[in-house]
């Protein structure tokens, strides 16, 4: 990779462009903002305060074109296999296709199944959600309990919290993951058997927090009143694997399933939306699939300078290549995308997170930076000093929607205003005559003075990118999505990796399997002394 020629020209643009700062190229450029900032899909992206100029830009440009992305994007839409350690195609594009067209893989048009099951989703949500769909005493859901983990969870959680506002007033969704016995107890806790609903979703069926916990609910289903007649009230499951979901009771009726081409953490726009269907009604479905086929739209049609994922893309490759950055934070400054940041965690390290490339050579650059953040303003009186003060350039992308749900007067401004600002401050800083004159004007001189000058000081030139979104509607959170979705995938292009394995899980969950029939006292198993002692301390304390 480091070889290539569009690689050795940025390797030498980063020598030449030294530590120039934003603030000077802002001065130089009166037209930057205007320049480096576009509308796709109804999101607004400003890349201006970045730490590269026009022939930078050129030059990612140009890389991305070396690197063939037009070529893979073609192929991924075109339904190729290029999940080549799975031989599978990769064609998540298909589940929210809202035109006419064929897609296909191995030359079967896949939208036929697609339409039928977003069809039989309909008619499924409406009945549960207008009162049709009754439980075993007669009477309606109440509560959705969704029991999934990874793809299975992450994207209907994040995006029913983000779509709040608009749910159903009768039902609430709950989501269980993990196989601690708190996070379903805690629910099971809350909610009435013969009101509430249970989605099993799980692409394999096999995953162990998600089979433990849907076993559990089962049984405490049917210790509270439920039967196995009525089963068929109150689970439905979504999955690739019938026959492991008819192996565990669920009436095939009551499956909704997807295909082999969708991977986990894409998977949100299939059956796996099946809860975010349920809250805001199936034509909110229909238009958070919109929003993400308007982003599709417009990868697959714009040139890669003027592409939202692909200039996402490549910063992000800038930053991680050529200017030593090992993160990325995610600022959403609105408290119902408080989930982006763990959703965006999976698609992001669980997609870019390798270190051999497509034919299985190590890489011979860094692959795809610590993904991490928490809602402004909230990350403001946490982690922001580090931002700003501290020794790593970490760049964020601040995500904030223009209009509120709520009513409550004041508070969009200020929550507006605060994320303007921290991207200005990130990007001028404050400096030891800027300081030393605050210093003076409050009454300090002298020594006092001068030592609190550096702790004051800020370095500024700390990169952002901020992007609005119009509103907080299952269109516009449709668009952002399928925004990543696309950067993520031009970055592995970039990288030369699969984005869409995630062979790096297996192991843990190998030995994890051992170690329970170990503590089960079913098997006994050769470990290092460190695993040997805590097993043994794990064993008192179950069977104490
Ligand atoms: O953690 C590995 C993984 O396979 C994820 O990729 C996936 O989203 C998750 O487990 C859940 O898998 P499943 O939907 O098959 O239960």
């Amino acid at each position: 990779m480091k070889t290539t020629a569009a690689w050795q020209a940025l390797t030498e643009y980063r020598l030449s462009f030294g530590d120039t700062r934003m603030c000077e190229l802002f001065a130089t450029e009166p037209d930057r903002f205007e320049r480096l900032s576009l509308r796709a899909a109804g999101l607004f992206l400003d890349y201006s305060k970045n730490r590269i100029d026009d022939r930078g830009l050129g030059l990612l440009g140009n890389l991305a074109r070396e690197r063939g992305v037009e070529q893979a994007r073609a192929a991924m839409f075109g339904g190729q296999r290029i999940n080549t350690t799975e031989n599978r195609a990769v064609l998540h594009v298909a589940l929210r296709n809202r035109g006419e067209q064929a897609m296909e893989v191995d030359g079967q048009d896949v939208m036929p199944a697609v339409r039928e099951v977003l069809a039989r989703m309909g008619s499924f949500v409406e009945a549960v959600r207008e009162g049709a769909w009754r439980g075993y005493a007669g009477e309606t859901i109440t509560d959705v309990v969704n029991i999934g983990i990874g793809g299975s969870d992450l994207g209907p959680a994040m995006v029913c919290q983000a779509l709040q506002g608009c749910a159903h007033p009768r039902l609430t969704m709950h989501f269980v993951s993990n196989i601690d016995g708190d996070h379903l107890a805690g629910v099971l806790g809350r909610v009435d058997p013969a009101r509430t609903l249970f989605v099993i979703a799980s692409k394999t069926f096999t995953t162990i927090e998600t089979m433990t916990n849907a076993a559990s609910a089962r049984s405490w289903f049917l210790a509270n009143g439920g039967s196995e007649a009525a089963i068929a009230r109150h689970f439905v499951a979504v999955s690739t694997n019938a026959e492991r979901v008819a192996d565990f009771g669920i009436d095939l009726a009551n499956m909704f399933g997807f295909w082999d081409w969708v991977g986990g953490r894409y998977s949100l726009w299939s059956a796996v939306g099946l809860p975010i269907a349920l809250q805001v009604g199936f034509a909110g479905f229909e238009a958070l699939l919109q929003g993400a086929h308007d982003m599709d739209r417009h990868f697959v049609d714009a040139p890669l300078e003027a592409n939202m994922p692909v200039i996402l893309a490549m910063l992000g490759v800038w930053y991680r290549g050529f200017c030593g950055a090992g993160s990325l934070s995610v600022a959403p400054y609105a408290q119902a995308l408080a989930r982006l940041p763990a959703y965006l965690q999976q698609l992001e390290m669980e997609s870019n997170g390798k270190s051999v490339t497509c034919s299985g050579a190590p890489v011979t650059t860094p692959t795809c930076p610590v993904i991490w953040g928490e809602p402004g303003t909230n990350g403001q009186h946490a982690f922001f000093q580090l931002l700003h003060q501290g020794t790593d350039l970490i760049p964020v992308d601040f995500i904030v929607p223009l209009r509120a749900g709520h009513g409550l007067p004041g508070h969009h401004r200020l929550l507006l205003a605060n994320c303007i600002a921290q991207s200005k401050a990130l990007m001028v800083g404050k400096c030891a005559d800027e300081v030393r004159a605050e210093l003076g004007a409050s009454g300090l001189s002298g020594e006092a003075l001068e030592a609190l000058v550096p702790h004051r000081v800020f370095p500024g030139n700390r990169p952002s990118n901020t992007l609005l979104l119009p509103d907080l509607s299952p269109r516009s959170i449709g668009a952002l999505i399928a925004l990543y979705e696309h950067k993520v995938f031009v970055q592995s292009v970039i990288w030369d990796i699969n984005a869409f394995d995630q062979w790096g899980v297996e192991l843990g969950k190998q030995i994890a399997s051992r170690i329970g029939a170990e503590l089960a006292g079913e098997a006994e198993g050769q470990h290092d002394a460190s695993s040997q002692g805590l097993i043994a301390l794990a064993r008192q304390a179950l069977n104490g």
